[in-house]
């Protein structure tokens, strides 16, 4: 796969794991099921690794320099992308730590996880929907064939973001299945998030 559709395959494997969340918040708020802590860990694990620890500084170290050099127009839209994945950071220890706060001390501590989860899931749709609308269909040919396949390159060496590299994933997307019914769970891969963003 190019680029492109890496990144577009990576988007729609995080956008499962956000409804999924945003499913679990709203179980957890209205008393329709307990927490499932293996679940709540399963699916922030898979955003510190996945969107955190490959995706974004990829997106960083590779793609976000070929299209500053090559695209003046888009250099605004780059500048708060980054921004955006600095602060994302910052999101996903405050999810993390509100997780383990939660376990630890149970219902007393279930309203300031959800809220963190809340945060998390909107800041993460906001940049999804950034990259999908105002950045990619900007690009086209706008960059040189060295260029793309240097950016190709970078994406093509990441790991499956629905399996991971031992089928690692396969547990937690089988759960998010049963738990979110097509097309709020995984729905359609290839055009999930389009219903989301359209
Ligand atoms: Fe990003
Ligand atoms: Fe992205």
């Amino acid at each position: 796969m190019k680029a492109i559709d890496i990144i577009r395959n990576e988007h729609r494997a995080l956008a499962a794991v956000l409804r999924a969340l945003e499913a679990t918040i709203a179980d957890l708020r209205d008393g329709r099921r307990p927490p499932d802590f293996r679940l709540l860990a399963a699916m922030i694990d898979y955003i510190v690794r996945v969107p955190e620890e490959v995706h974004h500084p990829k997106e960083d170290g590779v793609f976000f320099p070929h299209i500053r050099a090559a695209c003046p127009d888009a250099v605004p839209i780059i500048d708060e992308l980054e921004h955006q994945h600095h602060r994302g950071r910052e999101h996903v220890l405050q999810l993390a730590m509100s997780l383990i706060h939660f376990q630890a001390v149970g219902a007393a501590a279930q309203e300031s996880f959800c809220a963190a989860a809340e945060r998390y899931v909107a800041f993460s749709w906001t940049h999804i929907e950034m990259e999908e609308r105002q950045l990619l269909p900007l690009l086209s040919d706008r960059l040189a064939p060295a260029a793309w396949a240097e950016i190709d390159a970078a994406f093509a060496a990441n790991a499956d973001p629905w399996r991971g590299t031992a089928d690692e994933f396969e547990r937690l997307f089988s759960r998010i299945t049963a738990l979110v019914p097509a097309p709020l769970g995984l729905g359609d891969r290839r055009s999930g998030l389009a219903s989301r963003i359209t």
